[in-house]
């Protein structure tokens, strides 16, 4: 099934508003300038929570061809919750996508399997399309326990979904992200014949709960450590229909340049 390719960029806890719009800009001005070639993909840029609303402004005063994401929401919808950001809130400050279950909030903010099951189902609730982020830290990974680790990641989401009976459209419209902790701002990216043994078994379990149509349509992207010069190599994959891109989508040559290796040229 030909699914259409995702690039994201995650910007992290970087740019203040004027470099954010500068960033977003830049990245932009490629891409209307050769607007044929990008309409078979789906670019989307996740800037911190203060840049979304300066960067939804842009989006709307130009024919924008990428979309907004948040990097995280909470499970609450609204009320005593000091702090947090709920679904609606991102909804109306323009945001199409939203990523949960990042590694950095797994294991920097205590985020279980669980919490991002919940978290997956504020974002549907809200018709945000979430990016599950998955992936197996450096230990789990020397002792052999990679496949496991990622099928109970994914297995929880799975189940709590299914159990609720959530629609095959909203289950269609998740995207899973496999992002190897060790891999993610280090420089050692996966290789590609890890990637492809990971991407294959997520396909496997996706198709072992859902029917085949909806198993077909997640998109499954890679990230950790992705670069203009590897990105060929690791997007382009069988199996893998984008990627999740940290420090690389700071710089609009290196960003756009890991969208074209992504993209076939002809779409
Ligand atoms: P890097 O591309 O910097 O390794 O970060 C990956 C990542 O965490 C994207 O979400």
């Amino acid at each position: 099934m030909q699914r259409r390719a995702l690039i994201v960029g995650n910007w992290k806890m970087n740019g203040l508003i004027a470099p954010s719009l500068l960033l977003a800009t830049e990245i932009q001005h490629h891409f209307t300038a050769n607007l044929p070639r990008y309409r078979g993909c789906d670019v989307v840029l996740c800037p911190p929570f203060t840049a979304l609303h300066a960067l939804h402004q842009l989006r709307e005063s130009n024919e924008a061809c990428w979309q907004l994401g948040a990097q995280n929401l909470s499970v609450e919808s609204h009320g005593a919750h000091t702090g947090e950001i709920c679904g609606a809130m991102l909804r109306d400050v323009g945001c199409q996508y939203v990523l949960v279950g990042h590694s950095e909030r797994r294991t920097l903010y205590g985020e279980t399997d669980q919490l991002v099951a919940q978290k997956v189902f504020s974002a549907l609730r809200n018709q945000l399309w979430p990016i599950v982020c998955l992936g197996e830290n450096l230990v789990e990974r020397q002792q052999g326990h990679t496949l496991t680790v990622l099928q109970r990641q994914l297995e929880v989401v799975l189940s709590s979904l299914i159990e609720a009976h959530t629609s095959s459209d909203q289950l269609a419209s998740l995207t899973l992200a496999y992002e190897p902790v060790w891999a993610i701002g280090t420089g050692h990216h996966a290789t590609a014949a890890q990637v492809a043994e990971v991407h294959d078994r997520l396909r496997q379990i996706l198709h072992q709960h859902l029917p085949a149509s909806v198993a077909d349509a997640i998109r499954l992207l890679y990230g950790g450590s992705v670069k203009p010069d590897n990105a060929s190599a690791l997007l382009t994959l069988a199996n893998v229909d984008g990627g999740l891109v940290g420090g690389a989508s700071l710089q609009a040559a290196d960003f756009v340049a890991i969208v074209d290796a992504a993209v076939p040229s002809e779409s």
